[in-house]
């Protein structure tokens, strides 16, 4: 029964030692704290125990002690603070390099899109030693996408904005996914894995599956299909700022705030275009909720992606859009 059992999981990711020992010193101190404190409360029972011939002594405090017992975890916590402050942002700085994954939560299964189009279900394969970067959405309610094995748990929510965590896997081998946030009846058996095999494997792997559309020639196929192209080519009248150039850098706003112009503002301009509206430009934009599927936000925002660097789309007289109005 217990052949399996082990204490904790395994460590598979770079940040997964440091969490391991941030963790270890809470424990070792706390043990501390306790072994400290019970065998105090042992100690002075049998020491000062009620006795006939002995009477109370009533002590009236101590300005010493008082200092020591306050300045002593004062330091502690603000070293404990400063130590998981470091991990955290280790863990949420998501490096600028690495390969991008579509994570999509379902009630109740996990929705996988690779880099190169591939797609799988509850089964994520990744190379060892690459910087695996998630992009992370739900079509309902809140997920949360957790791998004990690599320290990572990030919530993944419905609507416009992806969340995005990253690993780097250091060790072969399958390892758990879990759904770590209550999400309705299944959600226990909302779990997969997560591959990691040797960078060659993975690209033999990737080679045996069904070649996955390129997200980015999908997504160049539905931006004229939907039309996407009238309004947004530069030569289109400028109905729509030119997305040219765009993707990954600041953008402004017809109310003056600059935005990042990343996978979520895509996404979001899709759905609910009159949101945050790109400064120079009239709503005229209707929304396509429910007229494309994640996948094919996807593969637009992979299309828009490949547009960042550019420069051959000649660009309209005002299409960077940063001159106010
Ligand atoms: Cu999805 Cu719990």
């Amino acid at each position: 029964m217990f052949e399996d059992f082990t204490l904790f999981p395994e460590a598979a990711s770079t940040v997964a030692g440091g969490i391991d020992r941030l963790y270890f010193f809470l424990i070792g101190m706390t043990t501390f704290a306790v072994a400290g404190i019970l065998s105090a409360l042992i100690l002075f029972s049998i020491r000062y125990r009620r006795r006939p011939d002995r009477a109370a002594q009533q002590i009236d405090g101590s300005v010493p002690l008082e200092i020591i017992w306050s300045a002593i975890p004062l330091a502690l916590w603000v070293f404990i603070f400063g130590w998981s402050a470091k991990l955290y942002l280790e863990i949420h700085t998501t490096p600028s390099e690495g390969m991008t994954y579509f994570v999509t939560g379902k009630q109740w299964m996990w929705k996988i899109q690779h880099p190169t189009g591939q797609r799988e279900i509850n089964t994520m394969h990744v190379p060892r030693g690459e910087v695996v970067i998630l992009k992370l959405v739900s079509e309902d309610v809140i997920h949360d996408f957790f791998v004990p094995a690599f320290r990572i748990k990030q919530d993944v929510l419905p609507g416009t904005q992806y969340t995005t965590i990253w690993f780097e896997a250091t060790k072969v081998g399958t390892y758990d996914l879990f759904c770590a946030e209550y999400c309705g009846t299944k959600h226990s058996e909302m779990i997969g894995s997560v591959v990691v095999m040797d960078p060659a494997d993975y690209q033999a792997w990737l080679d045996g599956q069904p070649a996955g559309q390129d997200p980015v020639d999908a997504g160049r196929v539905l931006f004229e299909n939907l039309r996407c192209v009238t309004c947004h080519d530069a030569g289109s009248g400028q109905r729509g700022p030119d997305l040219s150039g765009r993707f990954g850098r600041p953008t402004s706003l017809s109310d003056g705030r600059t935005v990042l112009f990343d996978e979520s503002y895509v996404r979001e301009s899709i759905l609910e275009p009159k949101r945050r509206l790109s400064a120079g430009y009239q709503p005229l934009m209707p929304t396509y909720t429910g007229q494309v599927t994640d996948t094919q936000i996807n593969q637009l925002i992979a299309y828009v992606k490949s547009l960042a660097n550019s420069d051959v789309a000649p660009k309209g007289g005002d299409a960077d859009g940063g001159n106010g109005q």
